[in-house]
């Protein structure tokens, strides 16, 4: 069963769902266009049949298979490792980004993953400031960490809070009920 979370951002709806194989081109397309260093085919292939990988896709309510946005995460033990997120040029700052991150955090559970983190380039200023946005604190550097440009990365991390874990358990039980 897909689990689907909406936001209603100027009228429009958008929703977050699993993604299959055949929206591989979509991610694909959204990667090229927000990345100078692009995942390859191959890479999103090899995520989307790891175990312990899972890749969401945005969509609008409406068009349900074009791929607006997407995320990439693993699921370890205590925590989530974030390792890919972006959205359509075309439609950011419309929330999406907003919203798949709040679909990663309804994740998080005070007694499992507490804790969510993502390497970003200290060249994306953007991307900074949307995590800041969206509560994320830098706790680390990791020197010349990006091969192809000998950039650092920076190390954020989300931390659950008490009223993340209540709401969570709320939410889940409405989506039982
Ligand atoms: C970063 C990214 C995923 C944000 O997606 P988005 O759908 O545009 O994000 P949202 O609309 O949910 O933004 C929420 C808030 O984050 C902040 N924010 C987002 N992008 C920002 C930017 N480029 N500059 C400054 N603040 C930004 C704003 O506060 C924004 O709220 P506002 O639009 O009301 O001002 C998108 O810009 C992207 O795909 N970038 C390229 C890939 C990338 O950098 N990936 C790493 C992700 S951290």
């Amino acid at each position: 069963m897909n689990e689907y979370y909406d936001s209603n951002n100027n009228g429009k709806s958008f929703d977050v769902r699993w993604s299959v194989k055949k929206d591989i081109s979509g991610m694909l397309d959204v990667e090229r266009k927000s990345s100078d260093n692009p995942w390859t085919e191959d890479i999103f292939h090899q995520y989307l049949t790891e175990r312990t990988s899972i890749m969401m896709v945005a969509h609008s309510e409406k068009e349900y298979n074009e791929v607006l946005g997407f995320m990439v995460y693993e699921l370890c033990k205590g925590k989530i490792n974030l390792v890919n997120l972006a959205v359509d040029p075309n439609f950011r700052r419309e929330g999406i980004g907003s919203i798949m991150i709040h679909k990663l955090k309804s994740k998080l559970s005070e007694n499992r993953r507490k804790e969510i983190f993502f390497n970003i380039r200290e060249s994306n200023r953007g991307g900074q400031l949307f995590l800041k946005n969206q509560e994320f604190k830098a706790i680390g550097i990791y020197g010349k960490y990006y091969e192809d440009t000998g950039e650092d990365a920076y190390h954020m991390s989300y931390k659950i809070d008490e009223n993340d874990a209540i709401q969570n358990r709320i939410s889940k039980y409405f989506l039982r009920h």
